[in-house]
């Protein structure tokens, strides 16, 4: 089976077929096997080795200058986690997501907004309908004008965007001393390695080492640039009593939020790959049919040489 597939699908030139000349008046047709002219191969080689050789110059370029630059931060350097999610063919945890909403809801929520995502969204990925319906009533959300020009609150709606913590920015860092908690929905995507950053962060306070003094509202955290925060250590062993059962340990809590926040932060992060992996297997198909045309159904038109031979005398 192999050797015939090789030998039909990728020849070495093979040897002109005198037998299949045919002589039609003066014109002679004739059908070689040839493979890739000489003259194309060339080219595509060189091509090939100049894309190379800019690829690997500015790539390593790009590669020192980076490190250049990080060498100067004077933060711990990001341990690397495996995210089973980050691969080609796996899709995120949803039961992590599930919890990762729960933690969100009890302790982040109250500082820090969800602004782009909207309780919709959460339906037959953390929770069923219902569950969201249910969820959706217990905020409050400030809605109008009336018939008389009056705002009113209401109970929310699958429709309605997350409620915000606080009316306005000033308003959060007023009652946060001075510093802003940061809209999470994109937090993933907006720092450099950001799934294993919100992990380190989430899990990297500790005591200030000495000689570094720290005001009441100020936290000492090995992985947040400048290393003083103004956000205190939030995932205490126990914060959240997860509804699974899940024992709630500060890195547990901490890499469900990391996987409830990819999500927000890409919504459509599991159909992208379905959709990746339908269209490799439709090139695929196309890609064999292909093959299979140019080798048995187009070779004749390909190689075909028509010559005109005068008449001897
Ligand atoms: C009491 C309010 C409060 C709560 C609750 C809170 N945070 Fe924060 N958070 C802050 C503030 C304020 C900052 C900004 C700190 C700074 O800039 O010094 C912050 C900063 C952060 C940062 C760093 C952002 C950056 O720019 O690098 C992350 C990540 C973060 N919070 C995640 C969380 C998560 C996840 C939770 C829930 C477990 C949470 N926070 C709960 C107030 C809070």
């Amino acid at each position: 089976m192999a050797t015939l597939l090789t030998r039909n699908y990728f020849p070495l030139r093979a040897k002109r077929d005198s037998s299949r000349r045919q002589q039609s008046g003066r014109v002679y047709t004739w059908c070689n096997d040839i493979g890739w002219s000489r003259g194309w191969k060339g080219i595509l080689k060189n091509s090939l080795g100049v894309l190379m050789g800019v690829g690997a110059t500015c790539g390593a370029l790009l590669y020192f200058l980076d490190r250049s630059v990080r060498a100067a931060e004077p933060v711990a350097h990001l341990p690397s986690y495996p995210w089973d999610f980050e691969g080609l063919l796996t899709s995120l945890d949803h039961s992590a997501v599930r919890r990762g909403w729960q933690v969100y809801r009890t302790v982040c929520h109250t500082c820090h907004s969800l602004r782009y995502v909207r309780f919709i969204d959460l339906i037959d990925v953390s929770h069923t309908e219902d569950e969201v319906k249910a969820i959706a009533a217990e905020y409050e959300i400030e809605d109008g004008p009336d018939e008389e020009g009056n705002y009113y609150t209401r109970p929310g709606r699958l429709s309605d965007l997350l409620p915000l913590p606080y009316p306005n920015d000033e308003a959060a860092r007023a009652a946060n001393f001075g510093a802003y908690p940061p809209d999470l929905t994109y937090l993933i995507f907006s720092k450099r390695n950001g799934r294993n950053y919100l992990f380190s962060v989430l899990t990297g306070w500790m005591e200030p080492p000495a000689g570094v003094s720290l005001t009441d509202q100020q936290y000492f955290n090995a992985y947040f640039p400048g290393n003083v925060i103004g956000m205190a250590q939030m995932l205490i062993e126990g914060a959240v009593d997860y509804d699974d059962g899940t024992p709630s340990t500060t890195s547990q809590m901490a890499k469900d939020l990391v996987e409830f926040l990819s999500w927000t932060s890409s919504q459509n992060f599991d159909e992208r790959k379905q959709m990746f992996i339908r269209m490799v297997g439709i090139w695929f198909i196309l890609w064999a049919s292909i093959l299979h045309y140019m080798r048995f159904t187009w070779s004749v038109l390909r190689s075909r040489q028509i010559a005109y031979i005068p008449k001897e005398k």
